[in-house]
């Protein structure tokens, strides 16, 4: 100890950064002078520009020590008034059961991981996945499922877009059943409105009446209706219309499927499959259609194919990389989707069986029809007959003090109007709850002179409801009549042994940050502290509905301004909107804020958009969505962005130029010197500047967005902010706007926000996104403070240049700026190995696998090369392992130059190699098995085994099959 330390040194206030870092002072030192820089700034000036440097450090407050932040943030916490919420409209509180809770939603072995492109190395979440796809198609009767989208509500508006895709109907006409969730129809309102749709919102019965090109109903609708939608939707199948349904899978455990209806597809929330509501989310969506409708589904889905070996293995199918290749022809922007959540959803299954379910489908409807008889009696008229959980009551003058007793007693139920209340039990829902409720009811029912009850309602009154009920239930003749989750997976793993030893099993199969650095690039693949994820799972956070009286949701809203307040310093920007769920969701919310403006101005021809050709799939996706036409910029010889040529596009389109989209720094990995020349040209021509986020990583504390000239942006909290990428998301893209843009920003129709937006409809189901991961992006900040960020991009930058300059020699790295240096990641380019030896950048990224490494990102965004963002948390011993494994794979490449090995029979092309490879009898190959799995030396002491070696995607699109597998074959 250093006796002339001050107590504030001691007290270590700074402790996190060095804990978040991977370099130390020593490290930073070597690696700088491996790199020929003389100090870390000196590297900073010879990278960023100058003219878009911040003039002062960032004024953030902090940094917090670990347990210091954690008891800010329990305090903020601790104001949330968590009550019981009895209001439905899609949220339903629910039981995680705590084997998944801790082994899944809590352990970084499934939320550090990425999502599973690489998929010998990830058929454990792969293998969730299609259980979570299995629970889908048993419970909607569809044929098809995806792996999941962003929440119901955006479910519903890419079921819209589907529709017109596969709808025979030349009408321009979308009917939207008045019964479903208001935030479902807001959002579809927003979608439609860009695609120019009209949007006829009515009675579900009414809906064949119409001259539309599709339909969406809600079953149970919003009030709790059960009805058969079967001659509605045949009436519109007959007008050549296609039908959407968003449902419920609980309630679906128990009632006729929408596909036995004929529905084209079903959507929903798998929220209420053991997701805690959060606030709003993340939860993930389902979407499942009919087998004819394959190729137009949005989203990823998972599917069956075989590996090198014959051995069933899965991955990604059809659409995979749909964005990437088809653009703006995509089906949707979706990238980032719900992928922890989807797995979660999936395990409740797994876990509960199908009896296990029907049990709890079963209790929630007993409750409810045990409450509807009682409330009767206690004078109120339910206003429905069938039912599966919810339904309203006619309260009359009694409402408001309905409302209060209940809140008195701990519930929250739904406000309707003023003469009518609505209630929705759930999984957490018990018979003290009824009687509790019961009892507010009669309380006012007496006060009313209506109930027929002089004293208070008891056990026995539930007794008695309890037999009236069983012999009378109101959807009797809605039930199912087919069996569900017959696949073993849903009837083996009932108890806590062998679920835990599941979970594990898949776990071993996947190869997460908990193993090794996942070096993707555009993915920001950083540390998620352990401190940073333990908020989301306390209750406070995790049971808020989202539609709670605000009064209960001052903790939320504390924490929610205080990242808002960050995020603007970190920026620049006037306002921030959080709604989006994903980077691609904040690249639609803020062209919708842009297209807004220009209408506001009477522009409304400015509708085109300017794309880089390096730009990210999903921007032109995004824009496509907006209703714009993409307008193609060239990039130039060094990767820029052709200024020539985006300011002749500029000036041809001047009088339609509605924006720019740009990544900064480029997805090329440098910081072009010419962005703020090429903000200007799009301003002069009244275009403005959409500024993709995903590369914030390289810019904070040193430039912002606003600074550089950008109008609005997205964040990918889930990249910059250490949210973790949970193997395919949750994620969140709040935008950062100017203020002449706040006004056009979402808002919300159920929990309108304050702010300049009033009115404007929303762009995700919930008022704040994903709320409850925010809290992970709270405490980064929190512990990082401005210096830690500050310090953390200057690293992250270090780490990307070491890797460069020292693999440079054995893969050419494509792109750097003026001096030399490269952003926060670097390009390597495979394109001569490949000539010269047929070795594809694939072959490498399948061989690192051997030396237990998840590949960079490949072919993107340039095809034939590798992307590597070390981001700033890997340390110098992480860097060096991985580049010497990169370095061990140059040098069998140049075997294979040599012609010591086959072009076609060598390490690279037989890889990722597996335990089978290890034990096979007839190993007849160049290379020795040794060379094969155990490459260098400290391989073996933490090997990663892949489960399954190379896997045929081809053979998996021809023989398309997207469900579980059945048992036999599963063995092969
Ligand atoms: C440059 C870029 N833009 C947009 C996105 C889409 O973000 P998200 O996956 O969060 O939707 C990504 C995703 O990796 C990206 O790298």
């Amino acid at each position: 100890m250093n006796e002339q330390q001050t107590l504030t040194a001691l007290e270590q206030h700074d402790e996190f950064i060095a804990r978040h870092l991977g370099p130390n002072a020593n490290d930073i030192a070597a690696m700088i002078g491996a790199i020929g820089a003389a100090s870390l700034d000196d590297l900073i000036a010879q990278t960023v520009p100058d003219a878009i440097r911040l003039p002062a450090p960032l004024a953030l407050a902090g940094p917090q020590r670990e347990q210091e932040a954690l008891a800010t943030l329990k305090a903020i916490a601790a104001k949330n008034v968590v009550k019981k919420s009895l209001i439905g409209m899609g949220y339903h509180d629910t039981l995680t059961p705590k084997v998944i809770l801790r082994n899944v939603l809590e352990n970084p072995g499934w939320y550090t991981a990425y999502t599973p492109y690489q998929a010998e190395i990830a058929q454990g979440r792969l293998e969730a996945l299609l259980n979570y796809q299995q629970v889908v198609l048993d419970l909607t009767g569809m044929q098809l499922a995806n792996a999941s989208l962003l929440d119901e509500a955006t479910a519903a508006a890419e079921a819209m877009t589907m529709a017109r895709r596969i709808s025979k109907s030349k009408s321009n006409a979308f009917f939207v059943d008045a019964g479903c969730f208001p935030q479902t129809i807001d959002v579809v309102k927003t979608r439609a409105g860009l695609f120019g749709y009209e949007l006829i919102v009515g009675a579900a019965a009414d809906a064949a009446a119409q001259d539309v090109f599709g339909a969406l109903l809600q079953y149970p609708d919003v009030r709790g209706e059960v009805k058969d939608l079967s001659d509605v939707i045949a009436a519109l199948k007959a007008k050549g219309a296609a039908t959407a349904v968003a449902t419920d899978l609980m309630a679906l455990v128990l009632l006729k499927s929408p596909g036995s209806m004929g529905a084209d597809i079903a959507l929903g929330s798998s929220q209420r499959f053991g997701v805690p509501m959060g606030f709003g989310g993340p939860h993930a969506a389902f979407f499942a259609t009919r087998d004819e409708h394959k190729r137009s589904v949005p989203g990823r889905i998972i599917g069956v194919s075989v590996d090198a070996r014959g051995k069933t293995a899965l991955r990604m199918a059809l659409q995979t990389r749909e964005q990437h290749i088809r653009r703006e022809k995509a089906n949707s922007n979706i990238c980032t989707s719900q992928v922890l959540l989807a797995n979660i959803a999936g395990m409740y299954a797994v876990y509960h069986g199908p009896q296990g379910l029907q049990t709890i489908a079963g209790r929630i409807h007993r409750l409810a029809t045990i409450f509807a008889l009682g409330v009767r009696r206690a004078g109120f008229k339910p206003l429905l007959d069938r039912f599966f959980d919810s339904f309203d009551i006619a309260t009359g003058e009694q409402t408001a003090a309905i409302h209060a007793a209940a809140r008195a007693a701990g519930y929250n139920l739904r406000e309707i109007s003023a003469a009518k209340l609505g209630i929705a039990f759930n999984e957490k829902s018990t018979r003290a709850d009824v009687l509790a409720l019961l009892n507010a009811f009669a309380e006012a029912g007496r006060l009313a002179n209506v109930c027929e009850l002089a004293r208070a309602f008891d056990e026995a009154d539930i007794e008695a409801f309890d037999a009236e009920a069983a012999a009378n239930s109101p959807i009797a003749n809605l039930l199912r009549d087919d069996a569900i989750l017959g696949h073993p997976v849903f009837n083996t793993h009932h108890t806590e042994h062998e679920m835990l030893r599941y979970l594990k099993r898949l776990q071993n199969r996947d190869l997460a940050m908990d193993h090794s650095m996942i070096s993707l690039g555009s993915c920001t693949m950083k540390l998620n502290a352990t401190s940073e994820m333990i908020p989301i799972t306390w209750p406070e956070f995790g049971d808020m509905h989202p539609f709670v009286p605000l009064d209960q949701a001052q903790g939320y809203l504390e924490m929610i301004k205080g990242l808002e307040d960050w995020l603007k310093a970190i920026t620049g920007f006037d306002a921030i909107c959080m709604q989006p769920n994903s980077g691609a969701q904040g690249e639609y919310a803020g062209l919708v804020a842009i297209h807004r403006y220009h209408v506001s101005r009477g522009d409304t021809q400015r509708t085109v958009c300017l794309i880089p050709k390096s730009a990210h799939g999903t921007n032109p996706a995004s824009a496509q969505m907006c209703g714009m036409s993409v307008v193609v910029v060239d990039c130039d010889d060094s990767g820029n962005v052709n200024v020539a040529d985006l300011e002749a596009k500029a000036r041809e389109h001047s009088g339609n130029l509605a924006c720019l989209m740009i990544t900064y720094p480029s997805t090329h990995g440098v910081f072009e010197e010419a962005i703020k020349d090429i903000c200007t040209i799009v301003h002069q021509h009244g275009g403005q500047v959409y500024m993709d986020g995903a590369n914030l990583n390289a810019q904070v504390g040193l430039t912002s967005p606003a600074a550089i000239g950008a109008d609005v942006s997205h964040m990918n909290l889930h990249k910059t902010f250490a949210i973790p990428h949970g193997g395919g998301g949750p994620g969140m893209g709040p935008i950062g706007l100017k203020a002449h843009l706040a006004p056009f920003m979402a808002n919300h129709v159920v929990q309108p926000i304050d702010g300049p937006h009033q009115g404007q409809s929303a762009v995700s189901a919930a008022p704040w996104g994903s709320a409850s991961i925010l809290p992970i992006s709270w405490m980064y900040i929190a512990m990082m403070g401005g210096t830690g960020l500050t310090q953390a991009t200057k690293v992250a930058i270090l780490n990307a240049n070491y890797i460069a300059s020292r693999l440079n020699d054995s893969y050419p790295v494509l792109y750097t700026g003026t001096k030399g240096r490269v952003a926060h990641e670097c390009i390597l380019d495979i394109r001569a190995i490949k000539a010269a030896t047929g070795i594809a950048e694939i072959d490498i990224a399948k061989r690192l696998m051997d030396y237990g490494f998840h590949a960079p990102t490949v072919s993107f965004p340039v095809a034939g090369t590798l992307m590597v963002e070390p981001t700033e948390s890997e340390s110098k011993a992480e860097l060096d392992r991985f580049i010497a494994a990169l370095m061990s794979i140059r040098e069998e490449i140049r075997k294979i130059e040599q012609g010591l090995w086959p072009a076609d029979n060598n390490p690279l092309k037989h890889a990722p190699h597996t335990q089978a490879d290890l034990v096979d009898a007839e190993w007849n190959r160049p290379y020795t098995r040794q060379e094969a799995v155990f490459p260098l030396p400290w391989v073996a002491e933490n090997k990663f085994w892949p489960s399954v070696n190379r896997i045929d995607d081809v053979y998996g699109d021809r023989n398309l099959f997207c469900a579980c597998v059945p048992m036999a074959e599963d063995a092969a």
